[in-house]
């Protein structure tokens, strides 16, 4: 600018103003006049007052008016803007993430996961926890997801298996005479991808010896106000709110209830069927939510409404709606079969007044909740009450202790199989095992599962009562489980604890969509670096050593 170079200089703590005048440097006033977008520089000068103040930025105030300027290295044009709001699309930025991580948001996030992590340890620290490592070449552990396995060497056609959670490990550390035991670890885990998923993600890992739920419940709830009171200002001075699994299905449609709003689901099959409407008289299920003050959707929205969830991850099979106008008459999508009374039963039924709509959809139990669910939280942000600044943490309690699945006709364990069983549902084992309720427990925060854990089985008759239960027999308990179940014999404490998502609590608080905006070097949507292009493939010296044969990929 008129004999005058302005560069801005940024590091990881701001951006500094260096200012140059031709007629007091030449020298430097030549090279400066040269340097380029991310280049590297060293320079020295003396701090002045700004004539035109910056009120924008922490140094805004001041400049450095340089006596010395070098330059450190050269830099390209880099493939996209570096400031906060880039122009470089994400899988772009994915690729030169080491020029992403120079923005400041990105710089910020990781700042805010380093601060966490240390208030985690410190708190954790303070009431007595030791970090333990445990090791990553393991064994399988069956946490629900598929396993990455490792090829051994030495052990030909032998494989370990990275782990999906430490799990195993903290109950033999709690054997071990540990009794507080945290870990903040990586977990690996192939499983289809999410924007709150990663194949390898963090945990901040924890068990505890001669507790009951209660104590886990009081001890990390405690963690939790800590970190949003250091983190987010907010001092949460009652109990965190607490909810049955079944409150959370029947209320919210999934068991983990966002409850920064109302729009509770309501049950309408016994005042919605026997009318002559068909879909509704063959369904198991029906129920609605009522949208405060969304009386004048028009035709167009309650499409898209029911395009929403008719999509295949939904997979409702169409939405009626009611519309309660603010003269007080409701007009339905289905005025054919309901008369006005009708109709106002089912806005009494979801507390509706007039100026709201209800929307209703029906089918078989468990998808109906479920894509009422997705609805609910499609309305909840359509009417902009996801605020990312509110923080609703609660418990979710008293989750089911196994799961039938259809498919293989079998039972699966809803958490994973050391989940001890309620003691008043004991007897229920071999009558009724799917009514049997858990010790488990899962923490949310804004419908998201941010963490989950349970009091194990510790006595190992019982712990092959359950394996018994998910169909494995007693050779595959002994090869898969038997170091356990041997440990167990051998005056293993009552224990109990619980695993939160690093990622996602860091990603939550930080209001980001994505957990790959607290990860420094995430992997993309197919799960993929493509930084560093993995997965790839090896060369056939190694393949070879690993006695491996890759066979032709099918068609
Ligand atoms: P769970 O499987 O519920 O429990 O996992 C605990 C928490 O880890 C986070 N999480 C993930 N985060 C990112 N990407 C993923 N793929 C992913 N999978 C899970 C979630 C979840 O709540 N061993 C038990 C804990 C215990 O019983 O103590 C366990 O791993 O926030």
């Amino acid at each position: 600018m008129g004999g005058m170079v302005f560069i801005d200089l940024r590091d990881r703590y701001g951006v500094t103003q260096l200012v140059v005048d031709e007629n007091t440097n030449k020298d430097i006033f030549a090279l400066a006049n040269d340097l380029g977008r991310e280049f590297v520089i060293q320079a020295k000068g003396t701090v002045i007052e700004r004539s035109s103040k910056n009120a924008n930025i922490a140094t805004g105030d001041i400049e450095i008016n340089l006596t010395e300027l070098n330059i450190l290295n050269k830099a390209e044009v880099p493939p996209f803007t570096i400031q906060a709001d880039t122009d470089g699309g994400e899988e772009l930025r994915m690729q030169y993430r080491y020029l992403d991580l120079r923005r400041e948001p990105l710089q910020n996030n990781l700042i805010l996961r380093h601060r966490m992590a240390k208030l985690i340890r410190d708190y954790l620290d303070n009431k007595g926890f030791i970090e333990v490592e445990t090791p990553y070449l393991i064994k399988s552990t069956p946490e629900g997801a598929r396993d990455f396995v490792v090829p051994s060497r030495i052990h030909h056609g032998e494989f370990y298996a990275l782990p999906q959670s430490p799990q195993v490990f903290k109950q033999l550390l709690m054997v071990g005479g540990f009794d507080k035991y945290f870990q903040i670890v990586k977990c690996f885990r192939d499983e289809d991808f999410r924007s709150d998923r990663q194949p390898e993600f963090t945990q901040i890992d924890c068990e505890m010896s001669f507790v009951e739920q209660e104590d886990i419940l009081k001890t990390f709830e405690g963690m939790m106000k800590y970190v949003l009171l250091k983190i987010k200002g907010l001092d949460f001075p009652d109990p965190f709110p607490r909810m049955t699994y079944a409150q959370s299905m029947e209320e919210y449609g999934n068991d983990k209830p966002d409850i920064r709003f109302g729009m509770k689901i309501k049950n309408l099959s016994h005042i919605a069927k026997g009318k002559g409407f068909v879909v509704f008289d063959g369904s198991e299920y029906i129920g609605g939510i009522c949208a405060e003050g969304c009386s004048e959707y028009t035709r167009k929205q309650t499409d898209e409404l029911t395009n929403f969830v008719k999509k295949p991850q939904i997979g409702a099979k169409g939405l009626v709606y009611v519309k309660y106008e603010k003269d007080g008459s409701l007009k339905s999508s289905v005025d054919k079969f309901y008369s006005q009374e009708d109709l106002k039963k089912w806005a009494d039924e979801l507390k509706a007044k007039p100026g709201d709509l209800l929307l209703i959809l029906s089918g078989d139990k468990e998808h109906t909740q479920n894509a009422l669910s997705e609805l609910r939280l499609e309305m909840g942000n359509q009417l902009g009450l996801r605020d990312k600044q509110i923080f609703a943490p609660l418990w979710v309690v008293d989750f089911p202790l196994l799961e039938w699945d259809e498919k293989s006709n079998r039972f699966f364990a809803k958490h994973h199989p050391f989940t001890s069983p309620k003691k008043e549902d004991i007897g229920l084992l071999d009558s009724n095992p799917k009514d049997i309720r858990a010790n488990a427990y899962d923490f949310v925060i804004n419908g998201t599962e941010i963490g989950g854990g349970s009091i194990r089985i510790y006595d190992s008759a019982l712990q092959r009562k359950m394996f018994e239960l998910l169909n494995f027999t007693e050779e595959e308990a002994n090869s898969q489980f038997g170091f356990l179940m041997n440990a167990f014999k051998f005056g293993a404490p009552p224990h109990g604890g619980i695993a939160f998502g690093f990622d996602r609590l860091t990603s939550i608080l930080n209001g980001t969509d994505s957990i790959r905006d607290v990860i420094a070097f995430p992997k993309n949507n197919a799960g993929r670096d493509i930084m560093i292009d993995s997965p790839s493939t090896i060369s056939k010296d190694q393949l070879n050593e690993l006695n491996i044969l890759v066979a032709e990929k099918k068609k």
